[in-house]
Parts: structure tokens; C-alpha cells; sequence
């Protein structure tokens, strides 16, 4: 299309997308009406004159014009076979990637995730920020980009003081050998020292003297200090290896210093340019922006510096700035944050802008995302009122998942498993833990970032439907289907395809779709888009092993057929396991 529009002297979007329904082809393309409008000509005339300059005999049927100007293309069963023909083959290099290329413009950038407040265990809402920003990170990964996974964890403030002066009172052993420290709840550690803090006037004046102490770098109380982030981060580890999360720690205190060095800056913009963006306003140091107002409308600036001389979160994340751009040479950070917190980070990139942190080479990014609900709507709680730990979370879906496995299941379902009696406790706990973290990740993932959903352990375990369970269940029985075909997926050469039943088309057709939908999930950082597809494969599939619509497999003849229908099997189950990969999510062989 772009060919054919350039041989007709026209600059322009070829547009060409999937299309929404069947009836209308395999891809479309509107640009057309959209040229025809800013060329003052008919669009159906333009359509007819695109398609005369079009050469894709090769990949289409030719062309159809529909209503006002749409553009339907059909790719043929030929272009399709070649297409996936050209996919290496089990052995060959490219094989894991499934051919699809990295970009030709690699960027470092950097996904700042998960980041949570050391001071507590790590509760539900953590989860999204920790489980979307992976999969950003393996999606752009993938793409050939060079990522940096920073865990932004709040380790610096007040509620420091207060810790360090708590564990100086019951634990003072800790001064001594603070590599010694164990918590086992740190949510409880740190509601007993709080409960200490309001009702102990004495306490509370040595969580302050303990502030101060840390600020000015106090040798004992900074290594308390550490001791305490240390067991805390432990903690956060935990559950990342869990969830299979790899990231690098850097938090709040990795910047003190830089800290100092941004307000110097701005300090320095001030006196230079009294007419500058940076000013003074009631004692504080502050950054104006257009467009951001309080609610009477009065300018609302970006503190960066107290009137009480004190930093606060713009100052720290402006120092973060700073160092990712000029240290780490980032020029794309994308923060996974919820929406929460879309205005500091509107304010925040206005002013990095601004005050000429960040140049146009470097884009920022707040991937904002909703809330997760309990299961009936409301903000997720403990039926104390308590806030939910994600561990507690995770061991219960585990636990369900556990109990969904082992209920009796209709013929079809046992395809891929092994005899539930045979099956080891061990085995059994792997299996479970696998499916019900992937069904957490899973259904996540697979709701639009920027709209709440409620946490519902009965859809997301549930055997049917858009669901880990479902993906992973699918995955397995292709895998079984080798196995009973006596051969082995990965040592499946190369094969000409035979592309005839509608059934087979129709899965082709959706495994070729793969790269682009890689593509669109990569470029518009878009987990769902890539749930979706995976579901609509997963149906493509069933389709085609549908023992009434679908084709033959194992005992399909002849040879050629059947080596062509079992390695659209293969690359269905590689496509699901690449796929589920980029989400995070690991496979089974069987389940
Ligand atoms: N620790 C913060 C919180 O719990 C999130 C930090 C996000 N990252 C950042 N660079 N501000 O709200």
C-alpha cells in the first residue's frame, strides 16, 4: 500500500489494519476516504486507482472496494503457508523469537515498577505496578530494546525515624549485628512502633532525634537503617521470585546527594533569571508550569523545596530524573505508577522539561493504571479493615488453584494430564503454584491499565474463557498432542504446508497475526492487547481440533497433511508459550 501510494505521488498512512469481521477480509485499509477528503477527489475513485498501482498478487486476493471506500484485502492460503513456512523450524536460529525481528532503533530505556515503601510488607497494591511493569519490560525487551528495570522503594522519611528508634528499644542487639535482623511481619513491626510512636511522648522525640540522625549520615543509625531496608527487601524478594520478577533496587536515599544538586540548579535558575520558571513563592522553591491550577484557579507550582529547607517527593523524583537520563543514558523512561499519582508526574515531567533535565530526545511516560477491587467493588480490604498483604493474596489464589485442578473434569480436560493419582504432592504444589499465580498475572493483565476490576478468584481460575487456566490448558494439550502422535515438536523439521480446511486457514491466518500484535503492545504498551489475541488463538485452535468442524490430526493422511497440520499444532503451542512469556507467565507440559 505505502509502494502504491508513493507511485501515485500521494504522502500519506496506508492505515491498513485487521479488519473487525470476517465478511470484510483479513485487513483493511480507510485511507482512501481519509486521502481522498484532503485531495478533494472521490474516495471510491481514489480506492480503484490505489488498487491499479497495488502489487500484491503474490499476498492477496485482489482487492475489494466496499461502501464509501474501504479497502478489503484477503490474503491467499499460499501467502499464508509460505509465510509461516518461513518461520524457523525446531534447531534453527530465531527459532524462541519465532522470526520476528528486533527493531532497527534500539532505545535504553527504563521501566520504574513495583516500588514499594519499605517501611510495610508489600500489600495488594503493589501487585498491578509490579505484574504490568514486568510485562512492559519483557514486551520492549522483545522488541530489541536494552531495559533497565528500576525498583523506585521508598527507603527514606519520617517513618524511618521511627523504625530505626523502635528497633534501638527492642531489638538492641541490632546495633551490634544488624546483618543479624530477621522481622517475620513487618506489617505488624511497624503498627506496634506506630501504636508506641502516639502514645509515648519519649518515643516520639527519639523517632525525630533519629530523623535528624539518619539525615546527617549518623553511622549507627544509618546501619540500623540499612539493616532494617535490607530484611525489608528481602521480604519484596520474595514474592518477585515468586512472581518471577527480576528487577534492580534503587530507592528514595540512592538520590540524597543528587537531591542537593537539583536544587542547586534551580537555585542557580532563580538567580540568574528573575523572570524564570523557577521562583520563590511564601519561602518555598517552586517550578511554575502553565496549564496547572489549584482549585480557585490560582497557578499551582511544583514544590521543590520546603520553606522548613526540607525535600519531598518532586524533589526526589526530579533527582531520579536527573541520574537516569545523565548517568544511565536512558532516553525513554516509563513509570508504572497508578493513576493516583497522574498529576506528580504530569507536574513533574512539565517541570524536568521545563528547567532543561530532559531534552525532546527523551521521552517520560506515566503508564497510570485503575485500582484493584475487592470482589465486591470496593477498595480491597481484610475483613478487620487491615490492608491485604500480597503474600496472603497470592497463597490463597494458589490455594484455589489447588482445589480448581483437583475437582473431577469432564473427558476432554484430562487431554495433556497426567493420572491425578499419580501425580506427587510435590508435583501437585508446582502445578498449583503455576497456575494460580499465572491466573493473578493473567487477569490483570487482561483488563484495560487505565479501568479498576475486581479481584474474582472464580473468573480468573476459571477453566473457560479469556483465563491463565484456559492458556495454560490449551498449551498443554497441543503439547500431548505430539506425544500421541509419536512426534517430537522439537525436533519438527521444517514442512510445506497445506492450508485447505477453513479451520486450518482460519488458524493460520491468526498465527501469522502474532508480530503484529507484538508490534501494537510494544508500541502502545498495552498488556490486553496481547490477552486478547492469545484468547482469540486459543479459539482458532480449538476450532481446528474440533473433532466435528476442525480437521484430523494424529491419524490424518496423507503424511504430508498430517506433518502440516501437526506443525500448525507446533507453532500454536510455540506461539501461546512466547505469548504467555512476554505476559510473564510460565507453561506447563502437563496440567
Ligand atoms: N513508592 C511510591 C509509592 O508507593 C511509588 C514510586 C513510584 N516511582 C517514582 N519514581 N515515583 O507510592
Amino acid at each position: 500500500m505505502r509502494d502504491a501510494l508513493t507511485r501515485l505521488g500521494i504522502e500519506g498512512d496506508p492505515l491498513v489494519r485487521a479488519a473487525q469481521e470476517e465478511q470484510f477480509g483479513d485487513y483493511q485499509s480507510n485511507c482512501a476516504m481519509v486521502l481522498a477528503k484532503r485531495l478533494g477527489r472521490k474516495p471510491r475513485e481514489l480506492a480503484v486507482e490505489i488498487i491499479a498501482h497495488l502489487s500484491i498478487a503474490e499476498l492477496c486476493e485482489p482487492p475489494e472496494i466496499a461502501g464509501p471506500g474501504f479497502i478489503n484485502f484477503r490474503i491467499t492460503p499460499a501467502a499464508m503457508a509460505r509465510r509461516l513456512g518461513a518461520i524457523p523450524a525446531a534447531g534453527h536460529a530465531g527459532v524462541e523469537r519465532l522470526g520476528i525481528e528486533r527493531t532497527p532503533r534500539p532505545q535504553r530505556v527504563i521501566v520504574d515498577l513495583s516500588s514499594p515503601n519499605l517501611a510495610k510488607e508489600m500489600h495488594v497494591g503493589h501487585l498491578r505496578s509490579t505484574v504490568i511493569g514486568d510485562c512492559i519490560a519483557r514486551v520492549l525487551e522483545f522488541a530489541g530494546h536494552e531495559v533497565l528495570r528500576e525498583n523506585h522503594v521508598g527507603d527514606w522519611g519520617t517513618q524511618f525515624g521511627m523504625l530505626v528508634a523502635y528497633l534501638r528499644r527492642i531489638r538492641p542487639e541490632v546495633e551490634r549485628n544488624p546483618e543479624s535482623l530477621i522481622i517475620k511481619d513487618l506489617e505488624a513491626f511497624y503498627v506496634e512502633a506506630k501504636t508506641q510512636f502516639d502514645a509515648d511522648d519519649t518515643f516520639k522525640a527519639q523517632s525525630r532525634e533519629a530523623v535528624v540522625a539518619l539525615q546527617q549520615g549518623d553511622a549507627t543509625t544509618r546501619r540500623i537503617w540499612q539493616a532494617f531496608c535490607e530484611e525489608s527487601l528481602r521480604h519484596c524478594h520474595a514474592l518477585y521470585g515468586r512472581l518471577g520478577v527480576r528487577l534492580v533496587d534503587r530507592g528514595e536515599s540512592y538520590y540524597n546527594e543528587l537531591m542537593q544538586e537539583v536544587v542547586a540548579r534551580l537555585e542557580q535558575r532563580r538567580q540568574d533569571d528573575p523572570n524564570s520558571a523557577v521562583r520563590l513563592s511564601e519561602g518555598a522553591l517552586c517550578v511554575f508550569l502553565e496549564g496547572f491550577k489549584t482549585r480557585d484557579g490560582q497557578p499551582l507550582p511544583l514544590i521543590v523545596r520546603k520553606s522548613d529547607g526540607g525535600f519531598n517527593y518532586a524533589t526526589s523524583d526530579l533527582a531520579t530524573i536527573l541520574h537516569r537520563v545523565e548517568h544511565l543514558g536512558a532516553t525513554r523512561i516509563i513509570y508504572v505508577v497508578g493513576l493516583s499519582q497522574k498529576q506528580h508526574f504530569e507536574m513533574l515531567f512539565a517541570a524536568a522539561r521545563k528547567v532543561g533535565f530532559v531534552g525532546e530526545e527523551v521521552s517520560l511516560h506515566h503508564l497510570g493504571f485503575g485500582n484493584m477491587l475487592s470482589p465486591g467493588g470496593k477498595p480491597f480490604k481484610t475483613r478487620e479493615g487491615g490492608t491485604v498483604k500480597l503474600r496472603d493474596l497470592l497463597d490463597e489464589a494458589v490455594e484455589r488453584a489447588r482445589r480448581v485442578l483437583q475437582e473431577p473434569r469432564e473427558e476432554d480436560w484430562s487431554a495433556g494430564r497426567p493420572d491425578r493419582a499419580s501425580l506427587a504432592d510435590a508435583d501437585m504444589q508446582r502445578i498449583a503454584e503455576t497456575v494460580g499465580l499465572a491466573a493473578v498475572k493473567y487477569f490483570d493483565l487482561s483488563h484495560a491499565l487505565g479501568s479498576d476490576y475486581k479481584f474474582d478468584l472464580d473468573t480468573m481460575l476459571s477453566l473457560e474463557g479469556n483465563t491463565a487456566p484456559y492458556m495454560l490448558y490449551a498449551y498443554a494439550r497441543i503439547r500431548s498432542i505430539g506425544r500421541k502422535a509419536g512426534i517430537d515438536f522439537d525436533a519438527l523439521p521444517a514442512t510445506d504446508l497445506v492450508l485447505e480446511h477453513p479451520a486450518e486457514i482460519g488458524l493460520a491466518k491468526t498465527l501469522l497475526r502474532f508480530a503484529e500484535v507484538v508490534q501494537v503492545a510494544s508500541d502502545e504498551l498495552k498488556p490486553n492487547v496481547l490477552t486478547d489475541y492469545m484468547y482469540e488463538l486459543s479459539r482458532a485452535f480449538s476450532r481446528f481440533y474440533d473433532k466435528r468442524l476442525g480437521v484430523r490430526v494424529i491419524d490424518a493422511s496423507p503424511e504430508t497433511i498430517r506433518l502440516s497440520r501437526l506443525r500448525l499444532c507446533d507453532l500454536t503451542a510455540r506461539t501461546l508459550k512466547l505469548g504467555l512469556d512476554l505476559l510473564g507467565i510460565a507453561t506447563l507440559e502437563q496440567m
